[in-house]
């Protein structure tokens, strides 16, 4: 039977979940990438669950996938899948319940099919480029709110301390404007929680495509807006990435740029 790309991310989103979900609390190895940063033995174990399968059925696509090194140059490639087998490997580590699967198709480096699961949640958010995104098959729709001062919004900060510095700088400008915000350590839900209409925006610093390929999908899909701190379209590999209803993105602009432009006094 010929599989689709957008079945085949959505059997396998929830078939690596699946797996998560058992290994939570069983994490038996960890290595670290950086200070901080780390992986477990049940990254590996997903990210091979994925692989293999995407391997046998689309052989001549390319694959960007956090555990493997391979250049970003994959993005120019005609067709490339971009996967996160376990965001959200620190709350996994400490057995905290909020994590995902992010698997992403890309045509020509632009995202076509957006797949992320939540498996403790059941949670399955699936868009399709000019065909919507929707939970569990419902249609998602991104908030109403136009006013930053009530909305909820998300963020996450880098692994790497140095760089945290003005990720705590944004926070500090946010936080005095905004109703309140969340950080629960997984890029790729903040990104289907604003596409859900549960955070009206989102910001973050650093991320790398398999945080975002997917997610950023399904909040264009749902009618939102996803930019670079400049306002331009966010591409995959930008700094910065902001993503929101619309209606309030250019409060969430100048918010940043107001953070920016804030001298650090251990920077000289
Ligand atoms: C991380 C999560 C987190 C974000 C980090 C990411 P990982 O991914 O998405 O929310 O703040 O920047 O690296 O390492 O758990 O796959
Ligand atoms: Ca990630
Ligand atoms: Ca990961």
């Amino acid at each position: 039977m010929v599989v689709s790309p957008r079945s085949l991310a959505i059997e396998l989103a929830l078939e690596a979940g699946r797996l998560l979900r058992e290994r939570l609390g069983h994490v038996q190895a960890i290595r670290y990438k950086g200070e901080i940063n780390l992986v477990t033995d049940v990254d590996l174990a997903s990210e091979r669950l994925i692989l293999h399968r995407i391997r046998e059925e689309f052989p001549e696509h390319a694959i960007l996938s956090e555990e493997q090194p391979t250049s970003a140059e994959v993005l120019r490639a005609p067709y490339t899948w971009v996967v996160d087998p376990l965001d959200g490997t620190t709350n996994f580590a400490h057995g905290y319940p909020m994590f995902a699967v992010s698997i992403a198709w890309l045509c020509e480096g632009e995202p076509y099919i957006g797949v992320v699961y939540q498996p403790m949640l059941d949670e399955l958010f699936v868009a399709e480029r000019g065909h919507g995104a929707y939970l569990n098959g419902q249609r998602l729709y991104v908030s109403t709110e136009h006013v930053l001062r009530r909305s909820l919004l998300a963020t996450g900060f880098p692994y790497d301390a140095e760089r945290r510095r003005q990720a705590v700088r944004d926070f500090v400008h946010f936080i005095d404007v905004a109703r309140a915000i969340r950080r629960d350590g997984t890029a790729a839900i903040d990104l289907c929680y604003v596409a859900a209409g549960r955070f009206d925006g989102f910001w973050e610093r650093e991320l790398s495509p398999w945080d975002t390929a997917a997610g950023v999908l399904l909040v264009r899909e749902a009618g939102g807006m996803v930019t670079n701190e400049a306002g331009e379209p966010y591409r995959l590999g930008d700094l910065v990435c902001v993503a929101s209803n619309g209606q309030i993105h250019q409060e969430m602009l100048a918010v940043l740029a107001a953070a920016q432009h804030q001298q650090d006094p251990h920077d000289d």
